[in-house]
């Protein structure tokens, strides 16, 4: 694909103390492109999402978003944690405010959009994730794979210019996985810029433009999901996929 590159990092290194947790990062994603992160754990994966948008600071190398260097605080820092939207593992959804109220929360507080404005837009979204009917629900009352979705559609509905996913299917039961991939699949058709970690092989193959592979820090390969799972040259990769793909 062509790329016009939404997010660029370069030469970016990041410590835990001693740990060297990022290691000299160079990665372009373009525009509507889905790249998929993965690796062993504690590869540096969640850190290197966090640091997109700007969860954590790094201590050398340069974060662009849509080439603009990432701001530092205040105003502008809350600006990017809108257009950069994260979806975790855990969905982080507010156990006493409706799924509506949830989606709308943020409109209301960061977008500065009236109620009614930010409800109407909050259907919209709930009904492209398949729950408008659950709007009124409270997240309790919702299954994991539903509650995902809402943290989905939450985070949509900030007109984000890219989302980043840090295992957004790890905490749910098997028959749940699906319903959340099918919507990030459904995001990628509809060109959202999308960084995922994850470690379900079949929507890195069918839904990724890149697989990057990390491991100790490291960006160790970073190419089309073809190239990756037929012919990884690192050995370190080879390792990792025949553990994963064994089972
Ligand atoms: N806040 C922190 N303070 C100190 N060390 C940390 C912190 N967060 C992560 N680390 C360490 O940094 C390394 C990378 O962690 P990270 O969470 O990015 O890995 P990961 O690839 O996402 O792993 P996993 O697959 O288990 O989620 C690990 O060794 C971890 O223990
Ligand atoms: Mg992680």
């Amino acid at each position: 694909m062509a790329v016009d590159p939404l997010i660029e990092l370069r030469g970016v290194n990041k410590y835990y103390g001693e740990l060297h947790v990022l290691q000299d990062i160079d990665l372009t994603v373009g525009r509507g492109e889905v790249v998929v992160v993965i690796g062993p754990s504690g590869s540096g994966k969640s850190t290197l999402c966090r640091t997109i948008n700007r969860l954590e600071t790094i201590e050398s190398g340069t974060i662009t978003l849509d080439g603009q260097p990432l701001p530092q605080e205040g105003k502008a820092l809350a600006k990017l944690r809108a257009e950069v939207g994260m979806v975790f593992q855990s969905f982080n959804l507010f156990a006493h405010k409706t799924v509506l109220q949830n989606v709308s929360l943020a409109q209301i507080k960061v977008r500065r959009r009236r109620r009614d404005q930010a409800d109407r837009r909050s259907r919209e979204l709930l009904d492209r994730v398949g729950l408008l009917a659950h709007a009124e629900k409270y997240p309790a009352q919702l299954s994991g794979g539903q509650q995902q979705r809402v943290a989905i559609a939450r985070a949509l509905a900030m007109e984000p210019k890219a989302l980043l996913f840090d295992e957004p299917t790890s905490a749910l039961d098997p028959e749940m996985i699906n319903e959340v991939l099918e919507v990030m699949r459904q995001l990628a058709r509809d060109g959202m810029t999308m960084v995922v970690v994850t470690h379900e092989m079949g929507f890195a193959r069918s839904a990724a433009h890149r697989v990057v592979f990390m491991a100790d820090g490291r960006i160790v390969e970073d190419r089309t999901p073809e190239e990756f799972f037929t012919a990884p040259r690192s050995e370190r990769a080879k390792d990792f996929l025949s553990k994963i793909l064994k089972h």
